[in-house]
């Protein structure tokens, strides 16, 4: 089992395949995208399989798949098959934004792979264009279908934006009456890839969550499981259930247990680090696995003990404002 140096039990991987997206969300990315890494830059899906035998050798349970867009790599099936045959790995599991996921659907549930997140941060197809800057929602709505249909369970992820979708904070609650998904809305955080000036949190989880008690007064918590960074909630009758992620207010991290691997196969033991060890480089630059191993363990061991921490620690002159394409989610 792998322990950090505040007694957190570290079992969940966050593995970002690619920067790459072909949604231009405005709080991740500028409508031009990012600097886009060449391909070289990139971890190969080699070096991640690798990394990740050894990470679940270590102790790592459970792997995400995130981006950027993961189906924009290309053969990511490829990956996904490789890495659901990992001996050990319990669980396996994406978050897509659903433009190209649906064709894949049938595939991912033959590999074993039994949830999704799915992102998605409004009902109506014009501001899901203002959002997104892309005219995709139809496809997205598609993946959605193809997800239930296929009994894969499914999260829909909404990122809550003063002035754009809080009118869609009821629709998506309702989502849940009929359908049994899990609606999670996710306070905005400062990763926008420098696409717009963040004038600080309007929305938080107390706000959100007001808001949703005023239109459903007979709201019940739910327990959170294990290291859950949401809050969870019921609605008596509804078939889903309702997610508050405190993703900027930070309240998750005494129980945190994730770490994550960038494109460029950095190492990040927080969301808010900037990064604390190159598993790609040190792979290429020839060490071996026990060595390997070492260095993961020691930077374990020195996990920031909350997001305020790991922010503070991050070099003056690469503040928190890059996009969360290239952070991994
Ligand atoms: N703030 C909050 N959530 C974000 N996401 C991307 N950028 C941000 C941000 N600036 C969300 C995406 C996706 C998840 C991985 O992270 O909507 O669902
Ligand atoms: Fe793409 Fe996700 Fe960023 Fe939107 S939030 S641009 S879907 S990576």
């Amino acid at each position: 089992m792998l322990v950090d140096n505040h007694g957190r039990k570290i079992n969940y991987l966050r593995l970002a395949v690619t920067d790459r997206c072909n949604l231009r969300c405005f709080y991740c990315m500028p409508e031009d995208g990012l600097n886009w890494l060449s391909r070289k830059e990139l971890m190969t899906y080699e070096e991640m399989l690798q990394s990740c035998a050894l990470l679940v050798k270590m102790g790592i349970e459970k792997i995400r798949i995130t981006g950027g867009e993961p189906f924009v790599r290309k053969d990511l099936m490829k990956l996904l098959k490789a890495l659901s045959d990992l001996q050990g790995l319990r669980e396996l599991t994406i978050t897509t934004n659903g433009v190209l996921t649906a064709p894949f659907v049938p595939e991912l549930k033959k590999i074993g792979i039994h949830s999704i997140n799915l992102s998605l941060d409004t009902l109506d197809a014009n501001r899901f264009f203002t959002i997104t800057r892309r005219d995709e929602f139809g496809k997205v709505i598609e993946t959605l279908e193809q997800l239930l249909k296929h009994d894969i369970e499914v999260k829909i992820n909404a990122v809550v934006m003063d002035g754009k979708n809080t009118q869609d904070i009821i629709p998506l609650v309702e989502l849940t009456k009929e359908l049994p998904v899990s609606v999670r809305f996710i306070e905005e955080m400062p990763f926008n890839g420098d696409g717009h000036v963040y004038t600080g949190l309007q929305w938080d989880y107390i706000r959100i969550l007001d808001e949703i008690k005023d239109k459903y007064p007979s709201i019940e918590k739910l327990a959170d499981p294990i290291g859950s960074t949401s809050y969870n909630y019921h609605i008596p009758g509804h078939k889903g259930s309702i997610g508050i992620i405190a993703a900027y207010s930070r309240t998750f991290c005494g129980t945190c247990n994730r770490i994550r691997i960038t494109p460029q196969g950095e190492l990040k033991t927080c969301l808010y680090d900037g990064g604390v060890l190159n598993i790609k480089d040190l792979m290429r630059s020839g060490i071996n696995v026990d060595d390997l191993q070492i260095k993961l363990l020691d930077a374990f061991g020195h996990r920031a003990k909350d997001g305020w921490e790991a922010e503070q620690n991050r070099n003056v002159n690469a503040p928190a404002h890059e996009s969360m394409a290239t952070i991994g989610g």
